[in-house]
């Protein structure tokens, strides 16, 4: 049995993580903004394995708050999945700056925070895995989508770094695209179930060594590109 904290738990990725985690026997922390029926129906249904906590990762005192109710226990996998896609409009005239400040610190600012938050509790062996996007690659191609893409990009330089800082300590840190899943993020026009992203993601994060930390790997094990 591990230890695992998830933020943006509620739906989606994070909630199909959460309930796989939990029916495979772990202790399961879900940190959500708000709870969703469903997630309050799968704590309910596994008795304490699974317990939810608020925590909005834009905002330290909801982080350390949220952080520090979930008690004093290691903890073995971290994921930080909690993201918003931010101004959709075409943005080569003018942006919504307020918007850009709010994915940069949800995107960005919101995985340190939450890393930081726990950082006492990981160990060697941890792993922090951060789901980040093929939008993040310099190598893809697309137009749009500004300030998702460089939230992403910034997360996925800033936990390379994260990661060569932790190394010593034996923590794994990892960056993962779950693919282009059918949540309320993708639509239902998107290429792969919720349930089939998070399994991979289970996979893919229980052969990561310390020899890959600060990674960037597609859903299936493929290497991504940066
Ligand atoms: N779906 C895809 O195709 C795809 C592709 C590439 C990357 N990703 C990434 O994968 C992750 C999960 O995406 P998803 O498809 O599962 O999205 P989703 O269904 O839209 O779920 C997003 C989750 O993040 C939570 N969240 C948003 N802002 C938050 C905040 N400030 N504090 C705490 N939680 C917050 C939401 O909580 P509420 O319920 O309170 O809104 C929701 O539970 C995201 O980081 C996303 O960027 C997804």
């Amino acid at each position: 049995m591990a230890n695992i904290a998830i933020t943006g738990a509620a739906r989606g990725i994070g909630f199909e993580l959460a309930k796989q985690h939990t029916q495979a026997g772990d202790r399961v922390f879900a940190l959500v903004r708000k709870p969703s029926a469903a997630l309050t129906a799968l704590a309910e249904a596994f008795g304490g394995t699974l317990t939810v906590h608020t925590m909005d990762v834009s905002s330290d005192a909801s982080v350390k708050a949220g952080s520090a109710e979930t008690g004093g226990e290691p903890i073995d996998i971290l994921y930080n999945v909690a993201g918003i896609v931010g101004p959709i409009p075409p943005e080569l005239e003018s942006s919504d700056w307020d918007a850009w400040d709010e994915v940069i610190n949800i995107m960005v600012k919101g995985p340190l925070r939450v890393l930081q938050a726990f950082l006492p509790r990981l160990h060697a062996g941890s792993k922090v895995i951060n789901l980040t996007s093929q939008l993040a690659a310099s190598t893809w191609p697309y137009g749009g989508l500004y300030a998702y893409g460089a939230a992403k990009a910034g997360l996925n330089r800033m936990m390379r770094s994260v990661a060569i800082d932790l190394k010593a300590r034996g923590i794994v840190v990892g960056l993962v695209h779950p693919g282009y899943v059918r949540t309320e993020m993708s639509g239902p026009s998107a290429e792969i179930s919720p349930e089939e992203s998070a399994a991979s993601i289970r996979t893919l994060t229980a052969g990561w060594t310390i020899e890959e930390t600060g990674e960037f790997y597609k859903w299936n094990g493929e290497k991504h590109a940066w």
